[in-house]
């Protein structure tokens, strides 16, 4: 039943899936269906965070499988409001007695909230967590390059991961390019771009046709072909599918160059500029 999704390694060693399912809004039972029946389709990469109150219902679909624990590869994120080490760490705990989980596979700082100022004092947390066997691997999301080699630079550590905003209307060029060039993994969130206009755009459309494939299909190629871990969330089974079924195509350059066009300065959802935006 399950589909085989490729894998790539982490600076630490830990492997990852290069697809996951987002489950922000999947929540409760009908969440915990829709994260099942992802998981019977092949999905073994969930992302989860302290923030969408669904830590709960990622432990009982863990529960409910059949698909052996150390085959999952579960995702946490700390709030803002926890940054302050000691918090940090009583947060941690707190993400995994919700899930009823032993270990998340990642975990990751959920905004580095610069103004705050904390960030260093809750990656400090992270790297202990990790060590107490808590976490398996460390990361961040949002972070600007300077934030993260402010990380590396104080506490030696540099993050496995930073889940960014990235879908074809902000493509994040030059933040991928650091993180290539310094060994970090990128991973977009909202991947479809929430299902905005993206989904009806025309380019994309012409690329899906000429494929026979879906846009969200080309979409979810794409980020394959940049290098990046994508996490579309969708709570139906059909879409499950349809978002893991694009390794039987490949876009060629003049494609993935014809998406690049579409990126702009002020494509961002909401306009979180994570220089600014904090989030608790
Ligand atoms: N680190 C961060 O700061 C951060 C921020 C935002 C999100 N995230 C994570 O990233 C995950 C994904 O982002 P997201 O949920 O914001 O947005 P997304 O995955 O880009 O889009 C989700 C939307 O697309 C729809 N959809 C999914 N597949 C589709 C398809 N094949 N065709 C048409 N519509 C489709 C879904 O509807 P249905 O459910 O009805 O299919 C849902 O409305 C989140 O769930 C969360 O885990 C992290």
């Amino acid at each position: 039943m399950g589909r085989s999704i490729p894998e790539i390694t982490l600076n630490d060693g830990v492997t990852l899936p290069v697809i996951g399912l987002g489950t922000y809004k999947l929540n409760g039972n009908a969440g915990a269906q829709a994260i099942n029946s992802a998981i019977d389709t092949g999905y073994r990469l969930i992302d989860t965070a302290y923030n969408y109150e669904n830590e709960g219902t990622v432990g009982e679909a863990v529960r409910r499988s059949s698909i052996p624990r150390e085959e999952l590869r579960i995702t946490s994120k700390l709030p803002g409001r926890y940054q302050e080490y000691d918090k940090a760490v009583t947060a941690i705990q707190e993400s995994l007695y919700r899930a009823n989980l032993d270990y998340y596979d990642l975990y990751l700082i959920h905004w580095p909230n610069p103004k705050q100022g904390l960030y260093v004092e809750a990656w400090q947390a992270l790297i202990d967590a990790k060590k107490w066997g808590l976490i398996r691997s460390i990361g961040v999301c949002n972070f600007l390059p300077e934030h993260m080699e402010r990380l590396e630079k104080e506490t030696g550590v540099k993050p496995s991961i930073n889940q960014i905003e990235l879908h074809p209307f902000f493509n994040q060029e030059q933040q991928r390019i650091w993180h290539e060039e310094n060994n970090v993994k990128t991973e977009s969130w909202s991947p479809l771009a929430r299902a905005n206009d993206v989904l009806q755009n025309e380019t994309i459309s012409k690329i899906a046709d000429h494929h026979n494939k879906t846009i969200s299909q080309v979409i979810l190629r794409w980020h394959y072909q940049l290098g990046s871990i994508s996490i579309p969330k969708s709570s139906s089974p059909e879409r499950q599918i349809e978002n893991l079924s694009i390794f039987d195509f490949s876009l060629d350059e003049s494609e993935m160059g014809m998406i690049a066009e579409l990126t702009r300065p002020d494509g961002r959802i909401k306009d979180l500029d994570p220089a600014t935006y904090e989030e608790f």
